[in-house]
C-alpha cells in the first residue's frame, strides 16, 4: 500500500501540542508511517517556497513558513474569523473582509504547489480540517490524480448558520473536489446534507454520495479516538510526585481545554458557583481545577474570553474561599501530557462542557486515565460529538446552570457501583474506538 500524506495547517514541531488534531494525528502516523506537512508557526516577509524536511519523528515531517499577511488572513481571518465561529455556532463573532477569503484561497493554492514535487506514485493524500477545504481543488488543477481526502475536526455548521459564510456555494465547491469527505458525527453529515441541499447544487444521490458537475463524492461518520492503551499506561505510571499535594480531603473537578469560547469555561464556572450558593456544606470540599492554555491570542474574540473566564474565576473565589481553600484554581498554560493524565485520574469529576465541539478528546482522555476500581465521573456537554457515543456520562445542556450544577452534586454523591459500571462502558467505547480504529476505517474508505 502508497505512502500516507497528512496536511493540515497545524503541525507539531515543539513540545506539548495541545489541540485535538495533532494529538490524534501524531498517533496515528507514529503506527503506519508517511509524511506529515503542515504550517511552521513562522511567518517571514519572504518565505522559502518549497517544504522544509524535520527529523526525528517515526514518520516524515515537513513545514512551511507563512507571509504575516497571509497568517493574518488565511489563519486568524477568514480560518479562525469566519469558518471558526460559524462552524460552532457563533456567527455573531465573525468577522468578514474581503482579504480574508483571498488570502485563504491564495494559502491553499501554494500548499498545492509547494507539495506537489514531493508526492509519489501511490500515495494518499489526507487533508485534514477547516483551514484547507480548498486544497483538493488546487491539487486537481496542478494534475494530482492520486486519492484525496478530507476530514473535518470541527462540527459542520447547518444551513443557518452555513448561510452566513460570505460565499456559502463555495464551501460546497471546495468540498466537492474530495473522493471521501469525513465528519466527526451523524450530526455533522446530516448538516452538510441539509446545508448542501439549501445553499449549493450538490445533488444528493444517497445517504452519503453526492454529485456535482459529473463528480462524485462521499461523505461518511468517522468519530475520532485516542491512544487509549498509552494514555492509560501514562496515567497509571504519573509519579507521585506529579500529582497535586495540599489538596487532601477536597474533591477535584478537572477542566481540559484551549481558551476558546465554545469550550463554555464561563458557563461552568458559573454552574460551579451556583453548586457552592445551593449547598454550603461543600465549602473546603470540591475545587475546580480549570487547564485552559492560550490559543489564537491576537483574534479579539479570545481576548475576550480570557478577560471574562478570569474575572469569573476571580470573582468567585473573591465570594467563596477561605484561608485553606480556593474553589477555581486556573492555569492558563499548556502542561506536559503524562502531568495531565495524573491530573485526570485524580480527579473525581471530568467536565467537559463544550456549547459546540467535534469531538472532544478530553472527554475521551478523561475515562482512558480513570482508576477502574474506583473510577471519576464524566459530565459531558451534548454539543460535543462525544456525546453521540458516550452515553453513560451524565449528559447535560452547558447552558443550563442549574442543570450542570445538579450533575456536579449526583457526580459528587455517585456510588461506588454507579461509578464503576458507567466507567466500564465508557472505557469500552474509547478503547474500541481508538485513534487507530479512526485513521484505519477512514483510510480503508478513502481506499
Ligand atoms: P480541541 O481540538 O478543540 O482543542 P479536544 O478536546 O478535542 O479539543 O483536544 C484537545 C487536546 O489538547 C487534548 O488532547 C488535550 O489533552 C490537549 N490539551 C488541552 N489543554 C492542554 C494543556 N493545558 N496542556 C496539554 N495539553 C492540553
Ligand atoms: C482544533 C482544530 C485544529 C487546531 C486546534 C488548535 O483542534 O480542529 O485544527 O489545530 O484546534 O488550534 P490552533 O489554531 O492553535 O491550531
Amino acid at each position: 500500500m502508497g505512502r500516507l500524506v497528512a496536511i493540515s495547517n497545524r503541525i507539531p514541531l515543539g513540545d506539548n501540542p495541545s489541540g485535538g488534531l495533532v494529538v490524534a494525528l501524531d498517533d496515528a502516523l507514529r503506527s503506519s508511517g508517511g509524511l506529515w506537512v503542515g504550517f511552521s508557526g513562522e511567518t517571514a516577509e519572504a518565505p522559502a517556497d518549497d517544504l522544509t524536511f524535520h527529523d526525528g519523528a517515526a514518520f516524515q515531517r515537513a513545514s512551511f513558513d507563512l507571509t504575516p499577511e497571509d497568517h493574518d488572513t488565511y489563519y486568524l481571518g477568514y480560518s479562525n474569523s469566519v469558518l471558526w465561529p460559524v462552524c460552532h455556532g457563533r456567527a455573531d463573532l465573525m468577522r468578514i473582509l474581503p482579504e480574508y477569503l483571498d488570502g485563504y484561497r491564495r494559502v491553499n493554492e501554494r500548499i498545492a504547489r509547494m507539495l506537489v514535487p514531493h508526492l509519489r506514485p501511490g500515495d494518499r493524500i489526507w487533508v485534514q480540517d477547516y483551514q484547507l477545504f480548498p486544497l483538493a481543488q488546487e491539487l486537481r488543477r496542478l494534475g494530482v490524480t492520486a486519492p484525496i481526502g478530507h476530514f473535518l475536526h470541527i462540527p459542520f455548521p447547518g444551513p443557518t448558520d452555513c448561510a452566513t459564510l460570505p460565499n456559502p456555494a463555495e464551501l460546497f465547491d471546495w468540498l466537492s473536489h474530495y473522493d471521501l469527505v469525513g465528519f466527526q458525527a451523524q450530526r455533522d453529515l446530516d448538516n452538510f446534507a441539509a446545508s448542501a441541499r439549501s445553499l449549493s447544487d450538490l445533488e444528493q444521490l444517497s445517504d452519503n454520495r453526492f454529485r456535482v458537475a459529473e463528480r462524485d463524492m462521499r461523505a461518511g461518520v468517522f468519530p475520532i479516538g485516542i491512544d487509549a492503551q498509552a494514555f492509560l499506561a501514562e496515567a497509571e505510571g504519573a509519579r507521585e510526585e506529579d500529582r497535586m499535594r495540599s489538596l487532601t480531603g477536597a474533591q477535584i473537578m478537572i477542566g481540559v481545554d484551549r481558551l476558546d469560547y465554545s469550550k463554555g469555561i464561563p458557563q461552568r464556572f458559573r454552574a460551579f458557583q451556583a453548586l457552592l450558593e445551593g449547598d454550603p456544606s461543600l465549602t473546603e470540599k470540591v475545587m475546580l481545577l480549570q487547564i485552559a492554555p492560550p490559543t489564537r491570542e491576537s483574534v479579539d474574540a479570545y481576548q475576550q474570553i480570557r478577560e471574562e473566564t478570569e474575572h469569573l474565576a476571580g470573582r468567585i473565589n473573591g465570594q467563596f474561599a477561605t484561608v485553606n481553600w480556593t474553589p477555581i484554581r486556573f492555569i492558563h498554560r499548556p502542561i506536559p501530557r503524562n502531568e495531565l493524565a495524573g491530573l485526570y485520574r485524580q480527579a473525581r469529576i471530568g467536565l467537559v462542557t463544550p456549547l459546540a465541539d467535534g469531538m472532544n478528546l478530553v472527554a475521551k482522555e478523561y475515562v482512558a486515565a480513570q482508576d477502574p476500581a474506583d473510577p471519576g465521573v464524566l459530565i459531558l456537554s451534548r454539543f460535543a460529538g462525544a456525546a453521540e457515543a458516550m452515553t453513560e456520562a451524565l449528559i447535560i445542556n452547558p447552558h443550563d446552570p442549574g442543570e450542570l450544577a445538579q450533575a456536579m452534586h449526583q457526580a459528587i454523591a455517585m456510588p461506588l457501583d454507579e461509578r464503576r459500571s458507567r466507567h466500564a462502558a465508557l472505557l469500552r467505547g474509547v478503547v474500541e474506538q481508538d485513534v487507530g480504529w479512526w485513521s484505519k476505517t477512514y483510510l480503508d474508505a478513502l481506499a
